[in-house]
């Protein structure tokens, strides 16, 4: 019999790509085949995000345009991710075209879902917890690169900032399993993988959920620990991502500093520079015990990098609340910033909040502040040339047939000349050059 030909787009955060690849490790179990053109599918599935308005528009807008490209012979069209969870039945209404929904838990039971929609059940839709006992565990031939895998280490959010919409999309917080964590990296790293992204909408959050798999390691916390474990096991690179500033144990430096794979790049979002708007996010934390944080990655002798997210435009945001962010990005340095508008997302706290701020300041506060931090980032930039960085090959250059690109341990973009026999090594560049987002350099 003919195999059932599947595609799936993602969108969204790297937890989206990882529920991608674990759903194509079950898919091919159960004998269905993979596909990366939608074109020729039998199924199309959308793996969705709900972040912003936008992104969550996104999946709409792309299953019109697959209607449109198939007219005539139409694939079973299917939602997961998380605007599957958060609008579950709804959908059929807003998308009549759609066959199945998943939820952000259910990744596991795609293969079943499939089967009841082709054998032509209406309305199929799963927006379950997870199995008891659900392993993670990829298959290193459904990652999203052969050179960096990501790991998620914990799911979900407990926090409840005021703007967002994860802790309903993703619900609680789930630690994965300390010895599973380790057992996949080690597999990783004999299959030839040279970098781990640890990652989770709170990595530091991170409590290994069997006590006893990390009792052995020396660490303040279990996230530090758990660091100091996946740093034994040997592989090249380990990054990770995103940190929580109120969890952000200076014990996590300490790790970094005793090990040298741990990589020198801390995610630290801080979204907003004003002890008023933070204090409305409820982030848990004061411009004062964030800038302590920064305080200790600034002073590692690993010459840590670190990027940040902001969001401008919170509702009760005046302009001397948007002067104080303004500063506290110059006092921060960032290599790195994510700039956001503020978004409304139905069902979160701050839907509620008057105040808004309208569109036009949004827009100027965003260019505002994308000017200042590139402003930083070209001295930054700048300050790396002639340094020597360690960067693992992943591709061609976009931009030049005669260029390979990679990241360095601090996470930045580098290009140099070379072909593409280097791809999947770790190479020494010495840097030549600064651009806006990315070094340049040559092997040394
Ligand atoms: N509006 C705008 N940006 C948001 N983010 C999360 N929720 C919203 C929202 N409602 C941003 C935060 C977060 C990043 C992943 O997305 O900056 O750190
Ligand atoms: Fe959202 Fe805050 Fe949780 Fe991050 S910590 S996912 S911003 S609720």
């Amino acid at each position: 019999m003919k195999k059932t030909i599947v595609y799936i787009e993602t969108l969204g955060c790297q937890m989206n790509v990882a529920d991608t690849e674990r759903a194509w490790t079950n898919l091919r179990e159960a004998g269905y085949e993979r596909s990366d053109s939608a074109a020729i599918a039998d199924v199309v599935i959308f793996n969705s995000c709900s972040i912003r308005e936008r992104a969550a528009h996104k999946a709409f807008t792309r299953i019109g345009e697959i209607r449109k490209q198939r007219r005539g012979r139409e694939p079973l069209i299917g939602m997961m991710g998380c605007v599957a969870q958060l609008e579950g039945e709804a959908l059929f209404d807003y998308a009549p075209n759609l066959s199945f929904v998943a939820g952000t838990r259910a990744t596991d039971r795609l293969p079943d879902l499939i089967a009841r929609a082709q054998a032509g059940e209406s309305g199929t839709i799963d927006l379950g917890e997870r199995r008891e006992g659900e392993s993670w565990t990829v298959s290193p031939f459904e990652r999203h690169s052969a050179h960096v895998a990501f790991v998620p280490i914990i799911e979900g959010c407990n926090k409840f900032c005021t703007y967002c919409i994860v802790p309903y999309s993703r619900g609680r917080e789930r630690s994965r399993d300390a010895a599973e964590i380790l057992r996949d990296i080690a597999t990783l790293r004999e299959k030839g993988f040279r970098e781990v992204h640890l990652i989770g909408q709170n990595v530091n959050s991170y409590r290994s959920a069997s006590t006893g798999d990390l009792a052995a390691y020396p660490g303040a916390t279990p996230f530090s620990k758990l660091l100091r474990a996946v740093a034994l096991t040997g592989i090249e690179r380990i990054k990770f991502t995103t940190s929580f500033p109120r969890d952000f144990h200076a014990d996590i430096v300490s790790a970094i500093e005793e090990h040298e794979n741990l990589c020198n790049w801390v995610h630290l979002p801080v979204q907003s520079g004003s002890d008023k708007v933070l204090r409305l996010m409820r982030r848990g934390h004061s411009v004062k015990n964030y800038l302590e944080r920064v305080e200790r990655i600034k002073i590692s002798k690993r010459q840590c990098s670190l990027t940040s997210d902001i969001i401008v435009g919170f509702p009760g945001e005046t302009n001397a609340d948007f002067e104080d962010t303004l500063k506290l990005v110059e006092q921060c340095q960032y290599d790195g910033l994510y700039i956001f508008k503020y978004s409304v997302r139905s069902g979160t706290p701050a839907a509620g909040f008057s105040e808004s701020v309208p569109e036009e300041v949004k827009t100027e506060r965003l260019q505002r502040l994308e000017v200042a931090q590139k402003n930083n980032q070209r001295h930054i930039y700048q300050s790396y040339i002639g340094r020597k960085v360690s960067v693992l090959v992943e591709g061609e250059s976009s931009k030049s047939l005669k260029d390979m690109r990679g990241h360095s341990t601090c996470h930045k973009v580098v290009n140099f000349p070379s072909s593409p026999h280097v791809i999947g090594q770790v190479m020494n560049v010495q840097i030549t050059e600064a651009k806006v987002n990315s070094l340049y350099g040559r092997i040394i």
